[in-house]
């Protein structure tokens, strides 16, 4: 063992040397806030952070989030930080106007974690097909405690980007269709509030504007 450990320093010492050469060729004295970036940027490559979830009626979840145009390093974060928040929550879903973030992202899980086929990242989300109906309760992360019965499809069809921009189509039925249509549905600024009876609406918005009186919202 202690010979493997001397080559492997030998041989990392000499990667080091080689690479802190080709850096001196490649830069050129780099001032004090470029250094400071490109630090950031590592430490931000290796964390994943947990974000603020917005709750109703915060005026972000009624607005249609913009399209996603760059797919780069920050939307990446962005995606990660979602998962994390959504798992931490816990929920199976979470889209970004839901952390304050007005673009047209969301993070599903329906396995709550157990099967990574089903952790799936939805950027400029379109369906393209539904079909048949059923009712379940439904909860959301901005609304916590209020679950309410909701009409959706039974199947739905979604096209969308992965993080890199690659198309892809998720054929969904039952929860995995709820999920996609309820986070779908936060991308349009349209809150499970409205899919229900009016009711039962009015019922949930005078019992959010009594707790969030008591400081218990
Ligand atoms: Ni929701």
């Amino acid at each position: 063992m202690p010979v493997d450990m001397r080559m492997l320093k030998s041989e990392f010492m000499s990667r080091v040397k080689c690479h802190l050469r080709s850096l001196k060729a490649e830069v050129i004295q780099p001032d004090e806030s470029v250094k400071l970036a490109a630090q950031t940027t590592i430490e931000r490559q290796n964390k994943m952070a947990i974000l603020k979830i917005v709750k109703y009626p915060e005026a972000v979840l009624e607005r249609a989030g913009d399209a996603v145009t760059e797919f780069d390093d920050d939307l990446k974060q962005l995606v990660s930080d979602m998962f994390e928040t959504m798992y931490n929550a816990p929920g199976v879903g979470l889209a970004a106007p839901q952390v304050g973030v007005s673009k047209q992202v969301f993070v599903m899980d329906c396995s709550g974690g157990k099967d990574p086929q089903q952790k799936i990242a939805m950027i400029n989300p379109k369906v393209l097909h539904t079909e048949g109906e059923y009712t379940a309760e439904e909860g959301c992360l901005s609304f916590p405690g209020i679950f309410f019965d909701v009409k959706r499809p039974m199947r739905a069809v979604v096209r969308a980007q992965d993080v890199n921009g690659k198309e892809f189509e998720v054929d969904g039925l039952e929860l995995t269709a709820r999920c996609m249509l309820h986070e779908k549905d936060h991308l349009d600024g349209v809150l499970f509030l409205q899919r229900t009876s009016p009711l039962k609406r009015e019922m949930a918005k005078r019992r959010i504007r009594k707790l969030i009186k008591q400081g218990e919202w």
